[in-house]
């Protein structure tokens, strides 16, 4: 039987749909433990259902007390399990707290109002639930300069070597981690850093089981990517070392990606789906309510003794915690909320008539990076564009093995960039390249998603993949 182009686009669409269909359903049916009206009391209240608030809830609720998790956002949309889509989801009005800086004196003058997008997860998950994906270890020297006893890089790497485990190829000892990649190692997991039920390493190791808590990573295969082979063959040729290990080391690098993918499903890794959808499903002393933002915290005398929040119709409500109340809101909102319970600086909280009840550097000092896009045109039909990623081929590759462009971040190459001093010792890192290969055939889609302002006006051919 032979079926024409338009029968075939039938049959398509059909099975397509009914794939849609099941993977929501999957996603959908299966969350329960959400609740509409929060008891008047529970042991421990945890303020945002981000990456922290998932591990802290379930662990929390596994020591038998009772907990209740308050998040701003409601439930994450299906599509966010997918790994490719973060791009929508960043940006968005339901999902994405959508802040912006305020107007920069002396940077992001290609932005529209000179001002930089700060994209933050509005939703259970927070911005693991919509990020892209990027696993890091983070750097020695910033643990030894903070300068908190029990948070130097010398126990933090005890710790997370410890943590390590190995689910493929030989069992090898965790104690130390040079390299925890095996080569024809695709897929590995890493710590039951907060596990809720800590089984040794060796036992994993023989068991080749990933606890379902474990991170789950996922190496980007240079074999496969031409462009993150040429990216790691031009760091070579910049005399840069290149690295099979994740990034713990002060020592500049190029490395193929570790993305918090699950590798057997193609689906975005979170603490949502590690730690608290099980916790929800297992624990009934967890309760999780959405769409509820805390405004600040109760006081009495000089004890926290509950928050005060919005619900999801905007009236202002009260819990109480017997125990503790755990801020995960994020960098900002964590903030905000302290300094709305009057915990912060005078010089921020006089002027808007807070009194004050902890004279404390909140909100001082913060540092983040700005990302530079540099967009380049290529002659060769290798990058991942839209046109490629709609093609059915790659829905049913998705649907059926959780393989394909679908199930990758976009994200290929990373570059930690460091000097020689003149004692011979690497720099601190001073910079970071990331290698996202995602192409378009339309420059305004750049633009943008970087709020980059039209006058700064890219020769639009600049971008374009010419053929493929
Ligand atoms: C990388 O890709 C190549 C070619 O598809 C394959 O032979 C190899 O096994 C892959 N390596 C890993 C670690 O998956
Ligand atoms: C880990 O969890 C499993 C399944 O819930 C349980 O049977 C087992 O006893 C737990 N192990 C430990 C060490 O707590
Ligand atoms: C909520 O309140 C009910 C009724 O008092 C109680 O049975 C239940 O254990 C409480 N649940 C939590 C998680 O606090
Ligand atoms: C693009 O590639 C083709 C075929 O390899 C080559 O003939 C052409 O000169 C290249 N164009 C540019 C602008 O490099």
């Amino acid at each position: 039987m032979k079926l024409s182009w338009k029968q075939g686009l039938g049959v398509w669409a059909a099975t397509t749909s009914c794939l849609l269909l099941a993977v929501w359903l999957r996603y959908y049916l299966t969350d329960n433990g959400f609740i509409k009206e929060p008891n008047q009391t529970y042991d421990y209240i945890v303020v945002g259902a981000g990456t922290s608030g998932c591990v802290l809830a379930a662990k929390l609720a596994a020591s038998n007390s009772k907990v209740l998790v308050i998040e701003a956002g409601g439930e994450p949309p299906w599509y966010s399990w997918i790994p490719i889509v973060a791009p929508i989801l960043q940006g968005s009005e339901q999902y994405d707290w959508r802040f912006r800086t305020v107007p920069q004196k002396f940077a992001a003058g290609a932005l529209h109002g000179n001002q930089a997008f700060w994209p933050q997860g509005k939703m259970v998950g927070g911005s693991g639930q919509m990020n892209f994906l990027i696993h890091a270890t983070g750097s020695p020297s910033d643990y030894d300069s903070w300068k908190v006893p029990g948070w130097d890089s010398h126990t933090m790497k005890t710790a997370l070597d410890g943590l390590t485990c190995w689910t493929k190829g030989i069992v090898k000892p965790f104690v130390a981690r040079p390299s925890f990649l095996l080569d024809g190692e695709s897929e590995m997991c890493r710590a039951p850093v907060l596990a809720e039920n800590s089984t040794s390493c060796s036992e994993n190791a023989q068991h080749f089981q990933c606890p379902s808590a474990a991170v789950k990573l996922q190496r980007v295969n240079a074999t496969e990517k031409p462009l993150l082979k040429a990216f790691l063959d031009a760091g070579r040729a910049c005399g840069h070392s290149v690295s099979e290990m994740d990034r713990w080391s002060d020592t500049g690098s190029f490395m193929a990606s570790h993305n918090t993918i699950d590798g057997k499903a193609g689906q975005r890794w979170s603490t949502y789906s590690s730690h608290l959808m099980p916790a929800m499903k297992r624990y009934s002393n967890l309760h999780v309510l959405t769409k509820s933002s805390v405004t600040k915290l109760v006081w009495r005398r000089n004890k926290v003794i509950g928050i005060q929040y919005l619900d999801a119709d905007g009236r202002i409500k009260h819990v109480k915690a017997g125990k503790e109340i755990l801020l995960s809101a994020g960098t900002i909102k964590t903030t905000q909320i302290l300094q709305q319970s009057g915990i912060g600086p005078p010089h921020v909280l006089e002027p808007l008539d807070i009194p004050i009840k902890a004279d404390l550097p909140v909100g001082e000092n913060l540092q983040d990076h700005l990302q530079v896009p540099l967009f380049v045109e290529l002659n060769a039909s290798v990058s991942l564009n839209i046109v490629k990623m709609l093609h059915p081929r790659q829905f049913w590759n998705y649907m059926v093995h959780g393989k394909g462009a679908l199930a990758t971040s976009g994200i290929e190459g990373i570059a930690t960039l460091t000097k020689k001093r003149e004692d011979g010792k690497p720099s601190e890192p001073y910079g970071m390249l990331i290698l996202f290969n995602m192409g378009s055939i339309n420059a305004d889609v750049y633009t943008s998603v970087a709020n980059i302002k039209k006058e700064v006006n890219f020769d639009p051919t600049f971008m374009v993949e010419k053929q493929g």
